[in-house]
């Protein structure tokens, strides 16, 4: 992990040199990649520095169209916290966002990304309870801290109606802030953002997640990916598809059982009821979308849950079958990512059981654009992230 001592050198000494209201120095220099450290300093007041930060543009055409620009950093607000960004992640819906493919288009200066770990670098003047150099992230949602699913959520969205992580500082609401266990890197934590907590909300807060259990994952992408990695933690048995072989060696790698090249075996369906004795799945990570749901129903036991995610594949024409819903007696819920507190769960439970989200790929800072255009490309498994 590089830290960027100098980075922070530069804040502790633009910040010392404000007038008057800012963190001093020594807490900032104290934080290190290693641990917590420093103690809570006064409140930052005004101002100002400099930094780097990407932005979406006005073409919005895809990664191409991302512009690196310099902005001063505003001070927080009173129940806001400066975050100094040391890893990013990406998610598919960060591609979607960049074609304008996520809902309505967002304005040129947003900073996107909505997944990311760092150490607090400055704090509002009502924040309590966090200390200068804490290793934090967020959920993307920041207003969702627990409770159920609400749409407003979306107004407060991290890269996508809020500002994201692919800057060199961050500013988030500390209630937001989920503190990153000691034994976690800050590339860890980032990775099992959104993509982590869509994951787990489906495994173990719809369907209710058991030892025992057969989980199926679609695609061998972030969600899938952290997917299997949860069920494992869980003690069940996970069945994977993906259009690549290679890509099934790394999911056998991470603990897949049944795996099923979806592109030489469309009816990848009867391969997963085949290899499950013909009793099926009991849950499935529906990443893709209508164009799979019908085969996910097919491959479904009895009392089986479908968590619906994604959407990769509209379907066209496909139409699910109604009648195995009905005789199976299957559940389908659709999934809109998660909060603060499932954030949370998630992390305590990779760190209590050393699970590692598997990162594919890392990219500096400079390399966003080349980061999301091989996102683009589906030749990663699982995560790929930006270290800075
Ligand atoms: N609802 C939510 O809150 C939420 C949260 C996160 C993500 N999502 C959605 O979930 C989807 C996946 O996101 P992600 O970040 O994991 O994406 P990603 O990392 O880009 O992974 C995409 C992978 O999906 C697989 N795939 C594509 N088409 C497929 C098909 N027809 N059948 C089976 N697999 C297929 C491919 O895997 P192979 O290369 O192995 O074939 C591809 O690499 C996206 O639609 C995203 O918007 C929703």
């Amino acid at each position: 992990m590089t830290l960027h001592l100098d980075r922070r050198q530069a804040l502790a000494a633009g910040l010392s040199a404000a007038a008057g209201t800012l963190v001093p120095a020594s807490a900032s220099l104290s934080a290190s990649a290693e641990g917590p450290a420093g103690a809570s300093g006064p409140p930052v007041g005004s101002l100002p520095l400099r930094q780097r930060v990407w932005q979406l543009g006005s073409d919005q055409r895809g990664p191409g169209s991302l512009e690196q620009v310099e902005r001063t950093l505003a001070a927080p607000a009173p129940d806001e916290v400066v975050v100094e960004v040391l890893a990013s992640a990406l998610n598919n819906r960060d591609l979607q966002l960049l074609r304008q493919a996520y809902g309505p288009a967002q304005p040129a200066e947003r900073i996107p990304v909505g997944d990311g770990a760092g150490v607090v670098v400055a704090v509002g003047a009502q924040v309590e309870g966090i200390t200068l150099g804490q290793r934090v992230t967020a959920p993307h949602f920041v207003s969702w801290l627990d409770g159920a699913y609400r749409p407003e959520v979306f107004a407060a969205d991290l890269g996508i109606t809020r500002d994201g992580w692919l800057a060199e500082y961050i500013t988030l609401p500390a209630a937001a802030l989920v503190p990153v266990p000691e034994s976690m890197s800050f590339e860890q934590a980032a990775a099992l953002g959104t993509a982590g907590i869509t994951a787990w909300r489906v495994l173990v807060e719809f369907a209710g997640l058991r030892a025992g259990d057969t989980v199926l994952a679609l695609g061998t992408g972030g969600v899938a990916t952290l997917g299997l990695q949860i069920a494992r933690m869980h003690g069940a048995r996970v069945a994977i598809t993906s259009s690549s072989d290679d890509k099934l060696a790394v999911a056998r790698e991470l603990g897949a059982e049944i795996t099923v090249n979806y592109r030489n075996e469309p009816d990848w369906d009867h391969a997963v009821l085949e290899a499950t004795g013909g009793r099926g799945v009991d849950i499935v990570l529906e990443t893709v979308g209508f164009g799979t749901l019908p085969q996910s129903l097919r491959c479904c036991a009895p009392n089986g849950r479908i968590g619906v995610l994604g959407s990769l594949d509209p379907g066209g024409d496909r139409v699910p079958n109604l009648s195995t819903m009905l005789l199976r007696n299957l559940r389908v819920e659709g999934v809109t990512s998660g909060s603060r507190r499932m954030l949370a769960e998630l992390l305590q439970a990779c760190a209590v059981n050393g699970i590692s989200p598997h990162i594919d790929r890392r990219f500096g800072f400079d390399e966003a654009r080349e980061a999301l255009e091989y996102l683009a490309g589906g030749e990663h498994v699982g995560k790929v992230v930006i270290s800075s």
